[in-house]
């Protein structure tokens, strides 16, 4: 499979730790210090659905590829307005796209993207391509007296276009995802609840030991791989996870600073500043990995096609 398109999409209005720390107990010093976030979008009328149609706009318009050939969508989120009909079924209506399609959302929390990922690679063909979203608004289901959590959390979205792979080049690929059925350490009911530091010890432990799986199932080395991709959620887990493996920060493309952690949006949004920017070329060795609630955890090997 190839990624041939990326798109994103966040809330106009955006909320810095010095806002925050007027209305709540906090400082901007501990969130920056404990997180690295410093700002994020916070919906101001945008919802799921609007989110997710301005990434997927710009997603389809980067990969040049004409709608009437996207045969699956797949929505990963876990903050979407309505449970029926799904986003996935919204998008396909306000994207004009064929109503033959395969459309449905995925809930994986934080690691959505990339199951919704490694679902499109399964279900693609020359002729059937894949959009695939990520789009939170978790402000909706943050409780802004939980300090714990509500300085965390960002709203946006991301997408990517997935198409199959040239027949003519074989392009590598691996992937491996875990799924630990806790309801315990990082859930969400009415409101987002968690325990930071076991969340925490389980993110950057799951990081490391998952990039290690889909370097040995493509057999790559370590020192080939030019960009990692993980879910922003702290930047203390990817530095934990970077000294672990031996690998320089560098390596790692970042953006939480300004987004927050915004679930299943926050690799598609950090995907595709990374294209944007240049920091994907055609021929990188890129791992893309995540993890959240479920508790899941997933990643994937590609060389940028
Ligand atoms: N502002 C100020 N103080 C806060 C706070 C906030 N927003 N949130 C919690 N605190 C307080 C706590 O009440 C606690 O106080 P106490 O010691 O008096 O009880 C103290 O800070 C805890 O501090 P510390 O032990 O230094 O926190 P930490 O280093 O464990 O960091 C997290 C807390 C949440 C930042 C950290 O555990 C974490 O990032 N975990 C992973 C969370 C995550 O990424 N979740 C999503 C995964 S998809």
């Amino acid at each position: 499979m190839r990624i041939v398109g990326t798109g994103s999409a966040a809330p106009k209005n955006v909320i810095t730790n010095h806002q925050l720390a007027q209305i709540m107990d906090t400082s901007d010093e501990w969130i920056r210090s404990r997180t690295g976030i410093e700002e994020r979008h916070v919906a101001r009328g945008e919802t799921c659905l609007s989110l997710a149609l301005d990434a997927a706009k710009a997603a389809l318009k980067a990969s040049g590829v004409p709608k009437e050939r996207i045969g699956v969508v797949i929505c990963a989120t876990v903050s979407n307005e309505k449970r029926c009909p799904s986003l996935a079924s919204c998008l396909q209506r306000d994207l004009g796209l064929s109503a033959d399609i395969l459309a449905f959302d995925l809930n994986a929390a934080c690691s959505g993207f990339i199951y919704a990922l490694i679902c499109a690679s399964h279900l693609i063909s020359p002729d059937c391509y894949a959009l695939i979203v990520g789009s939170e608004v978790l402000s909706r289901i943050t409780d802004m007296n939980d300090r714990n959590t509500s300085v965390l959390f960002g709203d946006g979205a991301g997408a990517a276009i997935i198409a199959p792979q040239d027949m003519t080049q074989t392009v590598p690929f691996s992937w491996v995802t875990q799924s630990f059925g806790n309801d315990e350490v990082l859930y969400i009911d009415e409101h987002i609840h968690m325990n930071g530091a076991s969340v925490f010890k389980f993110a950057v432990e799951k990081l490391v030991s998952n990039v290690r799986t889909v370097l040995e199932r493509a057999q790559v080395a370590l020192e080939d791989i030019d960009l990692l991709i993980c879910h922003q959620a702290n930047q203390r887990i990817i530095a934990s996870a970077a000294r672990q493996l031996g690998l320089p920060m560098e390596r790692f493309f970042m953006n939480l600073a300004r987004y927050g952690n915004t679930s299943a949006a926050s690799v598609p949004i950090a995907l595709d500043e990374a294209v944007r920017n240049g920091h994907v070329k055609r021929g990188a060795n890129v791992i893309i990995a995540g993890f959240g609630g479920g508790l899941t955890v997933g990643a994937v090997y590609l060389q940028w096609a």
